[in-house]
């Protein structure tokens, strides 16, 4: 179990120095594997028809993202942020050539944007850490993500998160619609899970129905105060 940001940083260290800037330098099982992981999420959110333009990469690693998304031949942002600073490094030379791209070396829960995102992605990010901190990242990243966008993360079942919290999500975070997909070649343990956020207009209509009724509720408390008071 992963305690800290210290905790994580120094374990991918670790597996850095053993395996160098690769999927298994970052603690994955094999690089064919791990490139399908990441090219699966990226036709699941496609076929979900989340709009990719603004990505938000938590954990990027050393940017594959990036580079398997072919991210720079694109008009599309991308922002990654990671703990390792070897890990960044590498992901700074990967995408040097790319204006629209940045990563920082910065503990997620630390860092600070204002823009929304139309996809924040968490690719391995919350292996081994405490379910407290899974759920702060997931919850920070949720309210990251734009109307339309979406939220898709790798989680393995019931660890660190309980499989019926998992399934909950689409209703703990109000999302218009959630994807629990599980299965690749040798990790048919591990989920990739999307939840997909309300467009503009429901988020907007939600927001005005609770205004009225936050409205609507002072005046009962006012005159219930006032006949009170009379
Ligand atoms: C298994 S690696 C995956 C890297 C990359 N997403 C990939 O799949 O190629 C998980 C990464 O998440 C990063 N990470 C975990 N918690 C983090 C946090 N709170 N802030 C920033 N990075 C974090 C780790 O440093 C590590 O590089």
């Amino acid at each position: 179990m992963l305690n800290t940001p210290g905790e994580v940083r120094d374990f991918y260290r670790k597996t850095y120095a053993e395996h160098g800037p690769s999927p298994r330098g970052m603690a994955w099982g094999d690089t064919k594997t791990h490139y399908k992981r990441v090219m699966r999420i990226h036709h699941l959110l496609v076929s979900l028809d989340v709009p990719m333009n603004r990505i938000l990469d938590v954990g990027c690693g050393v940017g594959l993202v990036h580079n398997l998304w072919g991210l720079a031949y694109k008009e599309r942002t991308y922002h990654g942020v990671d703990l390792v600073p070897e890990f960044i490094e590498e992901a700074r030379a990967g995408i040097s050539k790319d204006p629209k791209a940045i990563v920082v070396c910065e503990d997620f829960m630390d860092w600070v944007n204002i823009d929304p995102f139309s996809v924040a992605l968490g690719i391995g990010t919350f292996a081994w850490q405490t379910s407290d901190a899974v759920r702060s990242m997931l919850y920070k990243m949720w309210g990251m993500v734009g109307a339309s966008g979406a939220l898709a993360v790798t989680l393995i079942p019931d660890n660190p998160l309980p499989m019926n919290e998992v399934r909950r999500l689409k209703g703990t975070l109000d999302a218009k619609e959630m994807l629990l997909y599980n299965g690749y070649s040798d990790r048919l343990d591990e989920h990739i899970v999307i939840l997909v956020k309300k467009d503009a207009e429901t988020l907007a209509a939600e927001a005005m129905r609770l205004e009225e009724m936050k409205d609507a509720t002072y005046d009962v408390i006012r005159e219930q105060y006032e006949h009170a008071h009379s």
